[in-house]
């Protein structure tokens, strides 16, 4: 089988990280995001078209740099095709039924299960579906039984049809990438699902853990999230508390690290308290207190800032 991922989004709402990093190449968890979805994939998925645009150039060197196991190759768009368009563009690369994946979800969907229900039902479409209390930033599936029977995208608040989102992971069969006219910017939640509610398309409901980790807020939970899963790693120079992952090679004296919280390679901390934060290769501190925080690749905080929180809105302030 062969899969699509869509990575050519502007990861505008995790600026200013995503100036200089793609969205799909942010760690979660020391390991670019992107790269643990590929990893992640079913051993049945052979080769995988990246969809990009933004910053593809990284895209494409750092896949070519890493062996996740499975033919990786990259689809640029001269110009943002959307979601629908992206998958179209890529439609020359893969054959059969393809799984799609939005490229910054990390979940533990079961995508061997969801294929057995897409071949029972015979559905064109299937998606993956993830109960939230608020749906208005996402997706929503109307479903009977499992047929899905309408779609709304992004609704107002209080008009959303249930409490079920979409996951961002599909199965489609091939004449769902022919609906979509070709080199065109095409939204294939707004203008595909919406035209094949009550058409052909299911809906695959699941449980365990789903984060979308494209904003700052989400990021942080994303990271957290994983670290539960994943092992704490102990540190000569930090005094770890409760869940934390440092990097083996940042160099870490008389502080405290944790909870919640990623040290990546090469981040160097001197008398620092870091708590609920993620800090990105190479940043540096010496006597802060770090809580709520990202810290991008390189950021230095000056010398004894006594506190510093990352706002709603995505700023920090001391
Ligand atoms: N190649 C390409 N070209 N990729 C794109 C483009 C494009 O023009 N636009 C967006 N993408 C990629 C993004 O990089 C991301 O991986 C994915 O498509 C989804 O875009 P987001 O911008 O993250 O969308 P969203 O989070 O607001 O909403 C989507 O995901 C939700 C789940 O997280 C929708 O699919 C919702 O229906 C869904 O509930
Ligand atoms: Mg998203």
């Amino acid at each position: 089988m062969e899969a699509i991922i869509l990575v050519g989004g502007f990861g505008t709402r995790l600026r200013p990280l995503t100036l200089a990093t793609p969205k799909a190449l942010l760690p979660l968890a020391n390991v670019p995001m992107l790269e643990r979805l590929v990893r992640s994939l079913p051993e049945r998925v052979t080769k995988v078209a990246l969809a990009v645009h933004h910053q593809a150039d990284a895209i494409a060197a750092h896949f070519a740099a890493v062996d996740c196991e499975r033919m990786v190759i990259t689809v640029p768009e001269p110009e943002p095709l959307g979601t629908g368009g992206a998958m179209r563009n890529c439609r020359d690369h893969i054959s059969g039924t393809t799984l799609v994946f939005n490229g910054d979800i990390i979940s533990s969907l079961n995508v061997e299960a969801m294929l057995e229900q897409h071949r029972a039902t015979g559905a064109l479409g299937t998606l993956a579906l993830w109960e939230v209390a608020d749906p208005s930033r996402y997706g929503v599936a109307e479903l009977d039984g499992n047929a899905i029977i309408g779609f709304q995208e992004k609704p107002a608040p209080g008009e959303e049809k249930s409490n079920l989102i979409n996951a961002g992971t599909y199965l489609l069969e091939p004449q769902v990438l022919e609906m979509i006219p070709a080199g065109h910017k095409v939204s294939v939640e707004r203008e595909i699902f919406t035209q094949l509610a009550s058409a052909g398309l299911h809906g695959f409901p699941f449980g365990g853990y789903w984060i979308d980790a494209g904003t700052p807020e989400s990021y942080l939970a994303a990271n957290a999230m994983l670290l539960e899963r994943e092992a704490t790693a102990a540190h000569p120079g930090a005094s770890v508390r409760g869940n934390a992952l440092i990097a083996a090679d940042a160099e870490i004296t008389s502080s405290i690290v944790g909870p919640d919280t990623v040290i990546g390679t090469g981040v160097s901390l001197d008398k620092c308290v870091v708590r609920r934060s993620v800090l990105l290769a190479g940043a540096s501190a010496t006597g802060a207190v770090i809580e709520d925080c990202i810290l991008g690749p390189g950021v230095a905080v000056g010398d004894d800032c006594s506190r510093m929180v990352l706002t709603a809105e995505g700023e920090l302030r001391f």
